[in-house]
């Protein structure tokens, strides 16, 4: 299955003015450092390539959500950090606009780095402004534009959509990588697949869900979603965090389950917990107890999914030759009641060589990289976009790729 977008790979790039979008909207510490620089690490092979080919590299990327100019989500220790794993310095320059970017760029020497300013201290940015995106193209005046922002192609942005009417644009390597590998498990995976879904709510990930009824051969929730199909079946969650109001959503989810694998194997399809971890609170002190999911106390939370659960969870991830895991089981912060997501990280890391696991951005992907000490090498392919990876798996075209040259391959 190949990628349908022009790449890096396709283009005459070789000593060129090379703009990147990045996505670079990283965790900071409270001090302002980086907490978690897996989505910068995730940008040096698209990097790496460019520079191998003498190219001028301008990156530009968001941090956060400013409301105007605001020094605390500088990009600048991106740019320090940068400099740290590409092994040369990166300059940086406090603005993505005007005459200070286009004598930086001109101060940068073929085979440099210049990294550009949070474009939201713009709000002409996610406003997908011509006229802005029209300025970063002149101040940099760069020949090519690479999306490899993976993580922020769902949003039309100045940077993701408008920028493309002003230069020929191409994915990176990150970003036809996330998308190629995305796109085979939901359209053409190796069978038997299995979707993990958790996480908050059913109403963030309805497309998710119903795409997964199509394409997945087992279903298996966890996390507070769980609380809300449990809710949904008749049991009472006491005081778990469940979301109202979505018995419709559900019907129309167990409806197409129903046609599919036939009413009587629909709760072997979809597959909820049959016991969870419950607490009284949520503090670090709490103490996890495993009670069936009839016996839920008026005044106490599910907080993960029981021991009997994990074990028959466990039992279909060994079956699988596909795993995509989109949402954490359980409150994952509290080591105590991260059983549940680490028992799925371990059952997928130690059969790595058999069964492709794909791990959605987000929460997800911070627990997985927690866990396994940071360079995600125990899993097939772990993603860095949170909103992007699902809307892709949901199905749904992403406006930052569909606006890049198409392939005629
Ligand atoms: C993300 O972290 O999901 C992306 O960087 C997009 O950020 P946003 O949700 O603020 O647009």
């Amino acid at each position: 299955m190949s990628f349908f977008k022009l790449t890096i790979r396709d283009v005459p790039i070789e000593r060129k003015l090379v703009l990147v979008r990045a996505d670079y909207n990283v965790p900071l510490a409270k001090d302002g450092s980086i907490s978690d620089d897996f989505r910068i690490r995730a940008s040096l092979p698209t990097l790496k390539y460019l520079l191998e080919r003498g190219c001028k590299v301008v990156i530009m990327s968001h941090l956060g959500r400013p409301d105007g100019r605001d020094e605390s989500l500088s990009l600048r220790p991106v740019a320090d950090r940068l400099s740290e794993l590409l092994g040369q310095q990166v300059q940086f320059v406090d603005d993505c606009i005007g005459d200070k970017v286009a004598s930086a760029v001109r101060s940068t020497a073929f085979g440099g780095v210049l990294l550009l300013e949070n474009l939201r201290f713009y709000k002409q940015e996610e406003a997908n402004d011509s006229r802005f995106a029209e300025k970063i193209a002149k101040s940099t005046g760069a020949r090519y534009f690479v999306q490899d922002g993976f993580g922020v192609v769902h949003r039309a942005h100045a940077s993701t959509s408008a920028i493309t009417q002003f230069i020929p644009s191409v994915a990176g390597l990150l970003l036809e990588r996330e998308y190629s590998t995305i796109t085979k498990a939901m359209e053409d995976p190796a069978r038997p697949l299995v979707a993990i879904l958790g996480g908050a709510k059913v109403s963030d990930k309805i497309g998710l869900i119903e795409r997964f009824v199509h394409v997945a051969d087992k279903i298996l929730i966890g996390g507070a979603m769980a609380n809300t199909f449990l809710d949904y079946k008749g049991y009472a969650m006491g005081a778990s965090k469940l979301e109202l109001n979505q018995k419709e959503t559900l019907d129309k989810i167990y409806w197409a389950a129903g046609e599919k694998v036939g009413g009587e194997h629909v709760d072997d399809f979809i597959i909820l917990p049959t016991d969870v971890a419950v607490a009284r609170d949520t503090s670090i002190e709490a103490k996890r107890k495993d009670v069936a999911v009839s016996d839920v106390g008026f005044d106490e939370l599910a907080l993960d999914i029981g021991d009997r659960s994990i074990e028959r969870f466990v039992r279909q991830i060994d079956k699988a030759k596909t795993v995509i895991w989109n949402g954490p089981v359980g409150w994952s912060e509290l080591e105590e009641f991260a059983h549940g997501s680490a028992r799925i990280a371990l059952a997928l890391a130690s059969q790595k060589r058999r069964t492709m696991s794909i791990i959605g951005g987000g929460d997800t992907a911070d627990f997985v990289l927690k866990w396994d000490g940071g360079d995600g090498q125990d899993f097939g392919h772990i993603s860095t976009g949170g909103g992007a990876s699902l809307e892709l798996m949901a199905g749904e075209k992403l406006p930052g790729v569909e606006s890049l040259l198409d392939s005629r391959k």
